[in-house]
C-alpha cells in the first residue's frame, strides 16, 4: 500500500488525483494527510469524499510534522504554482518522493535548486506532464522513435487558447507572474516539455516577441476603465464581449473547462479570500497573452512556436520536419465550445520521397486528449511494462520546460536572445 499526502487541496487535486485515489486506485494507494493554507479546502474535500473524513489536516508550517506523523511514500504537490518549490524542497530534504503538477516551479533558478536537492536525496521527483500521454502525442513519439522523420530539423507549433479558457487565466491567480511564472511558464511548460521529449534534445537558446493584446486595462473590449470588478457583480458585464460570449442572459452554459467552474459567479464560490471571476481588464494584469518564439536545440533542431490566449476556437497546428519525412496534425479542442463543424484529428505522414499516409487513431477516453487516465495508471500502478520508451517526466524535464518558458518572457522583456543554461544554472538571473 503506497501512502500519499496532498499539498494544496486545489480543484485539480480534487478531480485529477484525490478522486481516483479514493476510487479505482484505493486498493493499492491511500491518502494519509491533507495540507493547505486555507482550512475551507479540507471541508470541501471531505464533503466531496467522505472516505477521507478521518484523514488528518495540516497547515503549511506543519509540513515536517505531517511527514513525521504520516510517513508518506509520496508528497503530491498540487497547490498554486508558486507554492510548489517549497514543498518539493522540503519533501526531498525529508527523503520523500514527490509527484508534482506542472509547472514544477515558476522560475528557472528554483528548478535548478530542485535538481540539486534531488541529487542529494533518496526521494525522486515526477512531474505530471499529462500532454505526453495523449493518444496523438504518444503516437508521434513512437513515429519519431521508429525513424519515420529521420533527424528532426524543424518543428512548427502554433497553439490557440479560446476566449473562454484563455480569459479564465486572467480571472484568477494565474494572471500574476509571481504566482504562475506567467503563461509562457504556466501554460507553455506543457508545450515545451512535449517538444523537448519528442526531440530528446536540450534547448540552448530562445528568442521571442510577446505582448498583452486582449486583457488588462487597455484591452480593446474593456467596456469601462475601472479596476477591481468581478463578473458576478459587474454592472457592465452585459457590455463585455468575453462575458456575453459564455454567459447567456437566461439558462446556464454547457461549456467545459477544468480550470474554471462554469456558473460559479452567481453562487458562493468555494474559496476563501479568492474569487475566480476577477475582471480580465484589471490594471494589475501585466503578463503577456500573445507570444511568438524561436528555440534552438543542442542536437541541431529548431522550433518555431506561437501561442495566443484569445482565439475564436481552441486547438493547435503541428508540423515536424526531418531528413526522411514530415508529420502534420491539427487538433480542435473541446466540442462544447466550438460553434462550427471541424475535422477529427488525424496524423498525416509525408515521407520525403513517396506517398502520403494518413493515420487515424482510436481516441482514448478521458481528459487532456485521453492522457489523464493513462498517466494516473502509471503513477498509481507503476509504469506500464508493455511500453517501450520512457514517458514519466522527472525534475530535469520539468526544469528545461520552465527554462524555455522563462527564456520566452525574459527575451520579450530584455529584447535579446536568452541562453538557457545561463538562466537555469546561474541563479544571479533574478526575476525582474
Ligand atoms: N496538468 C494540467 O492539465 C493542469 C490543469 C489544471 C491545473 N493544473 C495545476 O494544478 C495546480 C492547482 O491548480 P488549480 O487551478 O486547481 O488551483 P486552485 O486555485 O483550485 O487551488 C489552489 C490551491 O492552493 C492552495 N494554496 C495557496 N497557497 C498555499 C500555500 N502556501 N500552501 C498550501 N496551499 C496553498 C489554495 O488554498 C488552493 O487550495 C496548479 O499548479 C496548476 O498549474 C494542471
Amino acid at each position: 500500500m503506497k501512502k500519499y499526502v496532498i499539498c494544496g487541496v486545489s480543484n485539480r487535486a480534487l478531480e485529477m488525483f484525490i478522486k481516483p485515489l479514493v476510487n479505482e486506485f484505493s486498493k493499492e494507494n491511500k491518502i494519509v494527510g491533507l495540507l493547505d493554507a486555507d482550512p475551507l479546502r479540507f471541508s470541501i474535500c471531505k464533503e466531496k469524499y467522505p472516505q477521507l473524513d478521518q484523514v488528518p489536516t495540516f497547515n503549511p508550517e506543519q509540513f515536517e510534522t505531517m511527514i513525521d506523523q504520516t510517513k508518506p511514500d509520496y508528497v503530491l504537490v498540487t497547490g498554486r504554482d508558486d507554492t510548489h518549490v517549497e514543498y518539493i524542497l522540503r519533501a526531498l530534504h525529508k527523503q520523500v518522493n514527490v509527484i508534482t503538477e506542472k509547472p514544477m516551479v515558476t522560475k528557472a533558478s528554483d528548478a535548478n535548486k530542485i535538481m540539486q536537492a534531488e541529487a542529494k536525496s533518496k526521494g525522486k521527483v515526477i512531474v505530471t506532464f499529462n500532454y505526453r500521454y495523449s493518444t496523438f502525442h504518444r503516437k508521434i513519439k513512437e513515429m519519431i522513435l521508429e525513424g519515420k522523420v529521420g533527424r528532426i530539423t524543424s518543428i512548427d507549433l502554433n497553439w490557440y487558447i479560446d476566449t473562454y479558457h484563455g480569459s479564465s487565466y486572467f480571472k484568477r491567480w494565474n494572471r500574476s507572474r509571481e504566482n504562475s511564472g506567467g503563461l509562457s511558464i504556466h501554460k507553455s511548460t506543457h508545450h515545451f516539455d512535449l517538444i523537448n521529449w519528442w526531440l530528446d534534445q536540450k534547448p540552448e537558446e530562445v528568442f521571442a516577441y510577446g505582448a498583452l493584446n486582449y486583457y488588462g486595462q487597455d484591452g480593446e473590449m474593456n467596456p469601462r476603465k475601472e479596476s477591481g470588478r468581478f463578473c458576478g457583480t459587474c454592472d457592465v458585464r452585459n457590455d463585455c464581449s468575453y462575458f456575453r460570449r459564455w454567459n447567456p442572459r437566461a439558462g446556464s452554459t454547457t461549456v467545459r473547462d477544468d480550470h474554471l467552474l462554469a456558473g460559479v459567479y452567481e453562487k458562493d464560490v468555494p474559496y476563501t479570500n479568492y474569487r475566480p471571476d476577477a475582471c480580465i481588464f484589471d490594471e494589475e494584469i501585466s503578463i503577456e497573452d500573445t507570444y511568438v518564439a524561436a528555440v534552438k536545440y543542442d542536437g541541431g533542431s529548431m522550433l518555431s512556436y506561437s501561442i495566443n490566449f484569445s482565439a475564436p476556437y481552441e486547438g493547435y497546428r503541428l508540423a515536424i520536419n526531418g531528413t526522411k519525412g514530415r508529420i502534420e496534425t491539427t487538433e480542435y479542442h473541446e466540442p462544447s465550445r466550438i460553434p462550427f463543424e471541424y475535422p477529427e484529428q488525424k496524423i498525416d505522414y509525408y515521407p520525403l520521397f513517396g506517398g502520403k499516409e494518413t493515420i487515424e487513431l482510436v481516441q482514448d477516453p478521458g481528459g487532456h486528449g485521453g492522457g489523464d487516465p493513462i498517466l494516473l495508471a502509471d503513477l498509481f500502478l507503476g509504469p506500464d511494462p508493455a511500453r517501450k520508451y520512457e514517458i514519466l517526466a522527472g525534475a530535469e524535464a520539468g526544469a528545461y520546460s520552465i527554462a524555455v518558458g522563462e527564456g520566452v518572457w525574459r527575451s520579450v522583456a530584455e529584447k535579446k536572445p536568452i541562453n538557457i543554461k545561463e538562466i537555469l544554472f546561474h541563479s544571479e538571473h533574478q526575476l525582474t
